[in-house]
């Protein structure tokens, strides 16, 4: 991999125009308002709605719709506690906020994501993004890389901590939802989703030139969902629905809830995960924290047998989790990921 340079270190030198390594000539059409047309309104789901039975069979009918439909939703009333997630937004702040020779003390290492730094590029000619991140396991509490959890601000890791298995109890309950809109068994599933996560946070400086410069790259995520909390004032993430980049508007309370290629997998095809990117704006900086939710390693990914058994066809070969993430590791650049598990 080769070096990236730090977003943050280059905006405080006060730049009128971003380095050619950030321009883009490839970006399409921004949607920039709320979209009147609501069809094109990103769907919220409530929790409780869910678990009430009353409410409980028309919720589903709109959970399953936004996963076929959509794969993005918001997510309200999901239980966690408004303490828990300004918690994490404060902690994610005033680390970002401290000086860059102090950041460095949780710096990545050559070669691995996991710590504070930049995404991967493998060439010179790759576009960079406007971007810089701090990447952590989090759970099982066995997986976490201690010495690279930030010790300043004093409160981050516990915060962290809380604030990770507040997003499994989120996973796991979601998980039978979408099990049971799917019309699948759920009793495996709630233990494979004991699971794995990882954690990442998002920073974005304001920008010179946004409108030729991407946060992230158009992208589609590979977990089976990802948990995000946007603490941003202005919309920064947009996901793409029928050709139109649709910005989801940040909601206080909410979780935005993502699609990723392992649901993709498990329902055969019908829930979508959907491609996204972030955006950036001219003045204002931007943070986001990113649960990714995978299974337990030993978990079989493959379309769910209920699906199959349905009478349609296996679109999907069936590998573990640990295997899945072997093959995204050596995949080949030039070949979308998902194909590579198709059968
Ligand atoms: C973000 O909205 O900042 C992150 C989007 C992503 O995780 O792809
Ligand atoms: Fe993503």
């Amino acid at each position: 991999s080769i070096p990236v340079p730090n977003v943050q270190e280059l905006v405080s030198q006060q730049l009128e125009t971003v380095p050619s390594r950030y321009i883009r000539d490839d970006m399409d059409t921004i949607i920039t308002t709320v979209p009147s047309d609501l069809s094109l309104r990103v769907p919220l789901i409530d929790m409780t709605k869910l678990v009430n039975s009353e409410s409980q069979d028309t919720e589903l009918q709109k959970l399953h719709a936004a996963c076929k439909d959509w794969g993005i939703f918001q997510l309200i009333n999901h239980g966690v506690s408004d303490e828990s997630l300004r918690n994490m937004n404060k902690q994610t702040q005033e680390f970002f906020d401290l000086p860059l020779r102090e950041k460095k003390r949780w710096a990545q290492k050559p070669g691995s994501l996991e710590g504070y730094g930049q995404a991967f590029v493998t060439s010179a000619e790759q576009k960079l993004e406007w971007n810089d991140m701090i990447f952590l396991k989090a759970l099982p509490i066995e997986n976490r890389t201690l010495e690279l959890w930030p010790e300043n601000p004093p409160k981050f890791r516990e915060s962290l901590d809380r604030y990770s298995q507040d997003m499994r109890q989120i996973a796991v309950a979601l998980t039978r939802f979408m099990a049971m809109g799917l019309e699948i068994e759920s009793q495996e599933l709630y233990e494979a989703f004991q699971g794995l996560y990882q954690i990442r946070m998002n920073y974005y400086p304001p920008c010179p030139q946004p409108e030729r410069v991407m946060g992230l790259t158009p992208h589609v995520d590979i977990p089976a969902f990802a948990l995000l909390l946007d603490c941003g004032d202005k919309p920064g993430l947009q996901v793409l629905k029928d050709s139109h980049w649709v910005f989801v508007e940040p909601l206080d309370g909410a979780i935005v809830v993502n699609m990723g290629q392992i649901t993709e997998i498990m329902s055969n095809g019908l829930y979508k995960a959907p491609e996204h990117r972030a955006v950036v704006n001219k003045s204002k900086e931007r943070r986001s924290v990113v649960t990714f939710c995978y299974p337990n390693l030993s978990f079989k990914v493959g379309p769910a047998k209920e699906q199959i058994n349905s009478g349609s066809l296996p679109l999907y070969k069936t590998v573990t989790v640990e295997e899945y993430f072997q093959r995204f590791i050596n995949r080949k650049l030039e070949v979308p990921f998902m194909d590579t598990m198709k059968i």
